[in-house]
This record gives structure tokens, sequence and C-alpha cells, in this order.
């Protein structure tokens, strides 16, 4: 196995002959690649793991997938329709009421940066004022973001759920750490395994299906009406999950590209 940084990758293209410039040297010989791209690098990432594809080799994580995985808006409208329940979202206009916003997800309300992560850019809000001026400032410094109906019954947990070649191998609760909502453990959330309830199984198989990933992590919050997706990281640590779980997530990586690649 080795490590290869995409953002020193240089992508030839050219006809029946695609293929990868690394450090001066061209990239032969792989059997199969495991992406690791942080939200930062999706561009780069993205295009580095579909010339691997056009060069016939084998992604554990597929480029289009990665993609839709990596709005949280893209991918909650293409799972609208897979029968999973999430939090009732919306996308307002550049010119739009706060009326209508909060008659559709109601206050408080979670307002979301779609460039953001671990647990940054995701602002609980209370009152109407206070969530439309933010709005205002986002649209006026083109920031794209998503507005939630807040949960309030997770009470500051959340579901991680590791998947792996269609099995959920690894679970934990987050908890957010006292005073705050977001239990992501970058702000400071603890974590505990647990045993996932059949319809919290079903929701994160049905999502990582969906979006046609091969491995993800999988965000949910217990709900009154049963577990509601967050969102699906399609580049999951595994260090917060494997310490918590005491699982070899990675080792089940390999297992599925041992089982797909020929
Ligand atoms: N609609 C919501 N209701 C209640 N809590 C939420 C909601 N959305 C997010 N959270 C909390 O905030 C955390 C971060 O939100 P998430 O959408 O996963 O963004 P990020 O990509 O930054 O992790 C979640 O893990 C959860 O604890
Ligand atoms: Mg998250």
């Amino acid at each position: 196995m080795i490590v290869i940084d995409y953002s020193e990758c240089n992508l030839i293209m050219e006809n029946n002959n695609p293929y990868i410039f690394y450090r001066g040297v061209k990239v032969e010989g792989i059997d199969a690649i495991i992406p690791r791209v942080g939200a930062s690098g999706t561009f780069y990432g993205t295009s580095v793991i579909r010339q691997f594809e056009t060069m016939g080799v084998y992604s554990l994580t597929g480029s289009k997938a990665l993609v839709s995985s990596r709005s949280k808006l893209e991918s909650l409208q293409l799972l609208t329709q897979s029968g999973i329940l999430m939090p009732k979202t919306i996308l307002p206009s550049p010119h739009f009421s706060m009326h209508r916003v909060e008659e559709t997800v109601g206050l408080p309300c979670v307002i979301k940066l779609l460039s953001g992560t671990h647990g940054i850019g995701v602002i609980l809000v209370n009152d109407r004022i206070t969530a439309e001026s933010i709005l205002e400032s986002y649209i006026k410094m083109r920031q794209r973001f998503i507005v939630q109906e807040f949960i309030s019954e997770a009470s500051g947990s959340d579901i991680r759920a590791l998947v792996v070649g269609g099995e959920v191998v690894a679970a934990m609760r987050r908890t957010a750490q006292q005073g705050e909502f977001r239990s992501n453990l970058h702000r400071g959330g603890s974590s505990v395994p647990i045993e996932l309830s059949e319809d919290e199984k079903n929701t994160a198989l049905t999502a990582v299906k969906t979006l046609g990933l091969e491995v993800a992590g999988v965000d949910m919050l217990q709900s009154k009406r049963g577990p509601l997706l967050l969102e699906v990281n399609a580049s999951p640590g595994l260090e917060g999950i494997e310490t918590t779980t005491k699982i070899d997530v990675a080792g089940k990586m390999i297992e599925v590209i041992e089982r797909n690649k020929k």
C-alpha cells in the first residue's frame, strides 16, 4: 500500500491513454484506490479518482458518489424519494421571505452552511429576527446554506454509523458537551458504542445505497418520528469510531476491496 497526495497528481488526458504523473513518475501497477478527500479538496480529489476510474483502477469510493454526497443539499435531495426520514429542510431562494422559511421549518431552526464540516457553520437560531439577519448576511457574502427544522428531542446527541460494503460495521452515539447542541467530536462531543435498532440500520443502509457508496459515515438524529438522516460522509474519519468501538473499520474496508477487485 502506498499513500499519494492527490494535490500533487498531474492528470493527463489523451485518446485511449489517460494517465497520472506524480512527483515526476508515471503512476502504474495500481489495483485499487482508497480515496481520502477532505471537504476543501473535493475538486482535485474527485478529479484524481475519476482519472483512476478511466484508467480501469477500482475505487472504493466512486467519484460521482463522492461529489453528490459532498453537498448536504444534493444528498438530501437525492434521498427524499428513498423512503427514509429527514428533518424538514429548505433551500430558501435568494429573494427569500422569512415568513416562508418560518412556515416551513419553524423556530428554533438550524442554519447550515453547505460548505461546513465538523459542526462549523451549523447555527441554532431561536428567533425570527436573528435568523433573518443571518440569512441576509450569508446571501450578501455569497455563502450557500440550508435551513432545517430543529430536532429538540435529540437533546444534543446524534448517531454515527459506519457502513462498509452494505453492512453497518460500527456505530456510536455522540453527545455534545454542556451548553452545546452540536455533537461533533471536533466540537468537544463525547462518544459511546451503541447497537442500532432495525429502523436505524435500514436508514443508514438505504442512504448509503441510494448515494452509491461502499464506505460512508451516516449521521442520524433520534426523534419522536424515528431516525432522521442528517448527512452522509463519504470520507469518514476512522480514528473516533475505531477508538470508541474497538472495531477495525479499516480492515473491513480492505475486505470490500478484496471482494470487489477480481
Ligand atoms: N436539525 C437539527 N436538529 C438538531 N440537531 C442538529 C440538527 N442538525 C445538526 N444538528 C447537530 O449538529 C451537528 C452537526 O450537524 P451536521 O449537519 O452533521 O454538520 P457537519 O457536517 O458540520 O457535521 C450534528 O451532529 C447534530 O448533533
Ligand atoms: Mg456531521
